[in-house]
């Protein structure tokens, strides 16, 4: 039966030998352990002090150290801390011809392989270099695997991360997909959307709105006005004033929004800023007519985003605003209709950024949009130029 890596590994480990190295300052010494150690070691080293040690072992690998204690320059305890110190892949034997309890504490605190007591027989030798060779082994095939696992991990990790990204960005594409599809119905919504999307996200970071929350700020406003498709066209497009009846009808819209909302779990959050997108400040707005701090904070940054993007667009029934009439309007209804606190957001935010930020969204926009899906020259942008319906705009 073919042998698996592991078994290989495994198989190789038991049939490695140890590269040793003797510290000891006496030739004698070193000369006789050198000759009865030799069978069992791959290769074997041999000097005389902590420095010569220190250059050998820098200069050549070793797995198993055999340190006298007593020495000339540094005791086989310095060296020991040495290694320690180092962080040396290695393990370290102590000998001595003295037992003191003082060296055999420290050997042991610093994690001495052994400690062999002079005069010792070779088989105990031997036994030392084997099981310290053996237990270096086991740390090292314990440290590769750990290393093995966490290598997965983290590969595991980024794939984790590439995948959330990867849906991230189909949920994103989605759903800028479903605002421009809405395009084929109402002329520019795509792009009032994509700007809106903008404009409520700058505000919300600039008062500190939940990072967290932020992306669900985003989709809410991108989908504000999805409740729209349950509007039926007579009224959704109506070029006049609506009755009172049709008004009814169009007020329905953030209530369906929800709705539509809601069933797509991942934007469960976005719900309520999609519902409360058309409230007041004042409690005159639809569907509840909620006031104050009783709005969802995302739907009060909203309504403003929505209303400066409005009245800066052109209208099949008027032309754009100046960003300066705009501000001077949002500032009127300072209090009435918006949150004045988010009012004063909206003025700290120069005109040059807001013009940044409506090429940015418009940019968006253009990427997302279907071609062809809505021509530019809508029968309705055609027609004769209407008046102003203020019961409409924004709605
Ligand atoms: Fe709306």
């Amino acid at each position: 039966m073919a042998k698996s890596i592991e078994d290989e590994l495994l198989l190789m480990s038991a049939n490695a030998l140890p590269r040793l190295l003797i510290v000891d300052d006496e030739p004698p010494v070193r000369e006789f352990l050198s000759e009865a150690l030799a069978p069992s070691c791959a290769n074997i080293g041999a000097v005389e002090s902590l420095h010569a040690a220190l250059q050998a072992f820098q200069a050549g690998e070793y797995d198993v150290l055999l340190a006298d204690i007593c020495m000339p320059g540094g005791t086989g305890l310095d060296l020991l801390a040495l290694a320690q110190q180092l962080n040396w892949d290695c393990t370290v034997i102590l000998m001595t011809g003295h037992a003191e309890m003082d060296h055999v504490v420290a050997g042991v605190r610093l994690h001495a392989a052994d400690f062999l007591l002079k005069p010792f027989s070779l088989d105990t030798l031997q036994d030392s270099v084997r099981q310290s060779f053996h237990k270096l082994q086991s740390i090292r095939s314990g440290r590769t695997e750990r290393d093995r696992l966490f290598s997965g991990l983290r590969e595991r990790t980024e794939q984790l991360k590439l995948a959330h990204h990867l849906l991230n960005n189909s949920y994103h594409s989605a759903l800028e997909t479903l605002v421009a599809t809405l395009e084929a119905r109402e002329p520019q919504t795509c792009a009032h959307s994509f700007r809106v999307r903008t404009y409520a996200m700058h505000l919300a970071t600039a008062m500190n709105y939940p990072a967290g929350d932020l992306p669900l700020l985003g989709y809410a406003a991108l989908l504000h006005d999805i409740g729209k498709v349950a509007v039926c066209d007579a009224v959704l497009l109506k070029p006049g004033p609506l009755t009172a009846e049709e008004f009814e009808q169009l007020k329905s819209h953030p209530v369906v929004g929800e709705r539509i909302i809601h069933r797509m779990g991942f934007l469960a959050g976005a719900c309520k800023i999609v519902r409360h997108h058309h409230e007041r400040w004042d409690g005159r707005g639809y569907p509840d007519r909620i006031s104050g701090s009783e709005i969802p904070l995302g739907s009060r940054i909203f309504a403003i985003a929505d209303t400066l993007d409005a009245m800066t667009s052109n209208r099949c029934y008027r032309g754009a605003l100046s960003v300066d009439d705009a501000r001077v309007e949002i500032q009127r209804c300072s209090g009435t209709q918006f949150d004045p606190e988010i009012v004063a957001v909206l003025a700290s935010v120069p005109n040059a950024m807001l013009c940044e930020l409506r090429k940015q969204a418009d940019n968006d926009a253009h990427i997302a949009r279907i071609p062809d899906l809505n021509p530019d020259d809508s029968p309705l942008c055609a027609a004769a130029p209407l008046p102003l319906f203020p019961s409409t705009v924004g709605a």
